[in-house]
């Protein structure tokens, strides 16, 4: 029986075991997906369980999408390009660090239809997923990429890497078409973002990353405002059905009954 895993810390509220052993049952598949909590001191020791195939395959999730890197043999070009791996897989006796995130945010955009070329992107975060999504939106041509981070040189070091970000101060606003909460603000029902979106109007998006809560107090504040909102739901299936279609060979199906289970 194949072996997979997620890794990362906190691991507890993963949904990731759920879904893909829905899928796993859907396609027949003789295998079992699990979730393992480690910090960096663990990955050197799992990395090698792939190279030895005892495991066959991990996703990786906060904090580790940039600290296993070095660990691993090679990387993908877009795991490259995006310095962050969130999906390891083994072919020709070498492990491989892939990138699916940046696949699952485009594809989420998609799944509401929304087309992001020549719009003005204002990203809130600069943590594990955020290099993804810019590159994402690169991808996509959007016309300015503007970041804010509560820690301003954390969105500089992201600046070194695309430069072609421009950085907010935190507590600003700038003029946007979405705004997207990449940080874990929102995951607390009492969090805010301190924000004043009093001048907006009404025709933006607001994109959080987290799905769970489905409503942040961000996503809350954006429709209350009369704005179309999305969660980052569709993000965390697409980015499992990309890794699954990397291990399996199959593109399992994302139904009306997954979305509802
Ligand atoms: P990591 O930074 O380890 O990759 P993450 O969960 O991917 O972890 O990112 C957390 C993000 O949420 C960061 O952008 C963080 O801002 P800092 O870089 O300043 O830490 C942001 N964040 C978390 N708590 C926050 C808070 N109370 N106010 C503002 N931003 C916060």
């Amino acid at each position: 029986m194949k072996k997979y895993f997620v890794i990362g810390n906190p691991i507890d509220h993963s949904l990731s075991p759920k879904l893909h052993n829905y899928w796993i049952k859907e396609n027949n598949i003789n295998a079992v997906y699990d979730k393992k909590q480690l910090n960096e001191s663990g990955l050197a020791e799992i990395v090698e369980e792939i190279k030895k195939d005892k495991i066959n395959g991990i996703n990786v999730t906060i904090p580790l999408k940039k600290s296993v890197i070095p660990f691993l043999d090679e990387l993908t070009p877009l795991a490259s390009e995006a310095r962050s791996v969130n999906t390891i897989f083994k072919k020709d006796g070498k492990v491989f660090g892939d990138n699916t995130d940046v696949g699952g945010f485009k594809q989420s955009l998609k799944h509401i239809n929304y087309d992001v070329k020549n719009k003005k992107v204002f990203i809130l975060g600069a943590g594990g997923v955020v290099s993804s999504i810019i590159l994402a939106l690169r991808k996509l041509e959007v016309s300015k990429i503007y970041l804010s981070n509560r820690t301003k040189e954390k969105a500089e070091q992201l600046k070194k890497n695309y430069s072609y970000i421009e950085i907010i101060d935190w507590g600003e606003i700038t003029n946007f078409d979405i705004i997207i909460n990449a940080t874990s603000l929102g995951l607390k029902s009492d969090d805010q973002i301190k924000l004043d979106f009093g001048k907006i109007g009404n025709d933006k998006l607001f994109y959080d990353v987290i799905y769970n809560p489905s409503k942040t107090n961000f996503l809350l504040k954006g429709e209350k405002l009369g704005n179309k909102i999305n969660n980052g739901k569709m993000m965390f299936i697409y980015q499992a059905q990309l890794a699954f279609k990397i291990w399996h060979n199959i593109l399992p199906k994302v139904t009306d009954k997954l979305l509802n289970s």
